[in-house]
């Protein structure tokens, strides 16, 4: 069955606008509720999508939102909590609303992001258990009413994300050293575009039912050789001091008590996990390569000009990524 009508929580995200796009290129007829509408007007390019001003944590507009819609993806989440009780909300209790709104108006198809390493039981942090928490939820009343998909990316990566770019733009103001917490932290990074692929090709798959799939790329890498990859793709005058235990704890203890909240305790605790897949099909866009040719350019015009002009003559055009 094709599910024309597609509404996407989260589709103002990193994630969720590569999805939406996707999707809408798909054929299908993607709704986007979100808090800031004119923060994302770009979406609204694409007539295959719509975005409304809606507050999703409200039970009675959810309900009203999901009204004829034949599918639910839902990618909302956060990485750290403003206040306390946040991942609960976000996590859990919207899950739960969400699963009485898709009742409600007879949804029978529901895809969700979950996190590798997500563990309702013995996930390393509060930010691990309660995506755990939210998955199981989804899956259990999926046994009854909802045809459930649930994915588990490690670290996910591509244009706009908020981890090549966000160490990127650090690294940038940094001259001589840089102290890095969980240096040792192992990730399998996820190319945006792959992950996307596979959520397209799984909504209409039967075979998919009831699965949670773990998404890993082809490299196994340490926090710090990823750092020490974006120092020498921007040849920056910097180089890595990684921290122990102790001091990456107290660099979270201090950063998590400043705005924007770059890094906390729970951040520390997820590292912990070896963010890394045991048996997966991996996903096949390379970290090294992605960033050697376009990743980290985006977000810096002096590299992003001498690569456009490297690229005269050949067929590579970073700004044709989606
Ligand atoms: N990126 C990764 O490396 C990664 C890895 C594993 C799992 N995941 C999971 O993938 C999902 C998407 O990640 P992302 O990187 O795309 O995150 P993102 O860019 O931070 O996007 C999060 C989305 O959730 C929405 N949201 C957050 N709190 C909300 C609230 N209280 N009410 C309404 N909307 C809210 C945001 O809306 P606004 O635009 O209004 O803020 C945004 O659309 C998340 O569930 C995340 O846990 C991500």
């Amino acid at each position: 069955m094709f599910h024309k009508n597609i509404i996407l929580f989260g589709g103002s995200g990193f994630i969720g606008k590569q999805l939406a796009f996707a999707l809408a290129n798909r054929g299908h007829q993607v709704t986007i509720p979100c808090r800031h509408p004119f923060r994302n007007r770009d979406l609204k390019v694409h007539p295959g999508i719509r975005v409304i001003k809606a507050n999703v944590m409200d039970g009675i507009e959810l309900i009203q939102l999901c009204q004829d819609q034949d599918a639910v993806i839902n990618l909302i989440g956060i990485l750290h909590e403003r206040k306390k009780g946040d991942f609960r909300t976000v996590h859990i209790d919207f899950i739960k609303s969400l699963v009485s709104a898709c009742t409600r108006s007879n949804i029978k198809r529901l895809l969700h992001m979950s996190a590798l390493g997500a563990d309702q039981a013995s996930g390393g942090s509060n930010y691990l258990r309660s995506k755990g928490e939210g998955e199981n939820l989804l899956h259990t009343f999926g046994q009854k009413d909802l045809e459930v998909t649930s994915f588990q990316p490690s670290v996910v990566f591509g244009k706009n994300d908020q981890f090549i770019n966000r160490f990127a733009s650090i690294l940038r103001l940094c001259v001589g050293v840089f102290p890095l917490a969980c240096p040792q932290s192992q990730m399998a990074p996820v190319y945006v575009g792959d992950l996307v692929e596979r959520i397209v090709k799984t909504i209409d798959d039967p075979a998919s039912h009831s699965k949670r799939y773990a998404v890993c790329g082809p490299e196994i890498f340490t926090l710090q050789q990823i750092i020490e990859l974006i120092i020498k793709t921007l040849r920056l005058p910097c180089r890595v001091w990684p921290l122990g235990k102790n001091m990456s704890k107290m660099q979270a203890l201090v950063l998590q008590n400043l705005p924007g909240k770059l890094f906390t305790l729970d951040n520390y605790r997820s590292l912990q996990t070896p963010n890394i897949c045991e048996d997966a099909d991996h996903c096949s866009t390379s970290l090294s390569q992605y960033i050697q040719d376009i990743g980290v350019l985006f977000s810096n015009k002096k590299h992003y000009d001498n690569f456009r002009r490297d690229s005269v003559g050949t067929n590579r055009d970073p700004s044709s990524e989606s």
